[in-house]
């Protein structure tokens, strides 16, 4: 049989055609993914990583709930112009806690990885209240409501605890306090003692510059202000350099 007639064969055959298309995708796919599992920096912890405060985690689901994916990414990618513009570009471990990940694939807006303690909290707080007074040719949609909007966080234990399922590795203390870890970042006359040393690094303030209610935007601050903070990238750039 010619070269030809073979190929004939197949393309006349639905379940061998089908059969073999299979065959070539699976051996291609197991190519593509497979030395993932071994390559050091896909599976790499990084130093300074823990899982999210029940304040950020809070605000997460905010940024979930109002859609800032669909115009922001979280993800620096390793190109030049990115990392002059971001920083450092995302390390796989830097979103291992992130259920769902937020990597996104479209930016109306910039990438928000590296966004925590770039800008001050005022700033955020008149930035979400109202994008034009400090970017004025921004298209973000305002948020002022967040600000008078009291979090709804009853069910914030139960989140963490739902974490814990796919392997954040959050501990029963966590699950425990996470009610009064959550009005304790908010508070900065609270005692926040235990809170501090479940999560190394928090940031404890009351973000949105009203003591009289942890609201949606204090929430939503937290979140955004801890973004691509916990990692130190000097360090991380100085073991690149000795590899
Ligand atoms: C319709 C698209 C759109 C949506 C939805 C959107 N943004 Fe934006 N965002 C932008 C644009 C455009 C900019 C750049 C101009 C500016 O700063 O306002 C921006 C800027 C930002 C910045 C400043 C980033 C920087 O590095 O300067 C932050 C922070 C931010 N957005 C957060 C959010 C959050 C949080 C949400 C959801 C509550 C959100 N955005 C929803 C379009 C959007």
């Amino acid at each position: 049989m010619s070269l030809a007639e073979k190929h004939k064969k197949i393309e006349r055959n639905v379940t061998l055609l089908g059969a073999l298309a299979f065959a070539v995708v699976t051996v291609g796919g197991i190519v593509e993914i497979a030395p993932l599992f071994w390559m050091e920096n896909t599976i790499e912890k990084v130093e300074g990583m823990r899982p999210y405060t029940p304040l950020e985690l809070a605000g997460r689901n905010i940024y979930i709930r109002e859609g800032c994916y669909n115009c922001h990414s979280q993800m620096v990618r390793p190109f030049r112009d990115e990392v002059e513009r971001y920083g450092h570009y995302s390390l796989a471990a830097e979103s291992m806690y992130d259920h769902p990940f937020q990597w996104g694939s479209k930016r109306t807006g910039p990438d928000l990885a590296r966004v925590g303690n770039r800008y001050s909290d005022e700033w955020h707080v008149q930035h979400l209240t109202d994008p034009r007074s400090v970017v004025r040719e921004s298209n973000m949609p305002t948020y002022a409501f967040m600000k008078d909007r009291p979090l709804e966080a009853g069910d914030i234990a139960a989140d963490i605890a739902t974490n814990t399922a796919v392997g954040v590795p959050y501990t029963q203390a966590a699950i425990d306090a996470a009610a009064d870890d959550l009005r304790a970042q908010a508070d900065p006359n609270a005692d926040s003692s235990g809170l501090k040393a479940r999560y190394p690094g928090v940031q404890v303030r009351d973000f949105d510059g009203n003591p009289d209610q942890v609201s949606e935007m204090d929430a939503l601050i937290a979140y955004l202000q801890m973004l691509g903070t916990l990692v130190d990238m000097d360090s991380v750039r100085a073991q690149e350099v000795e590899r």
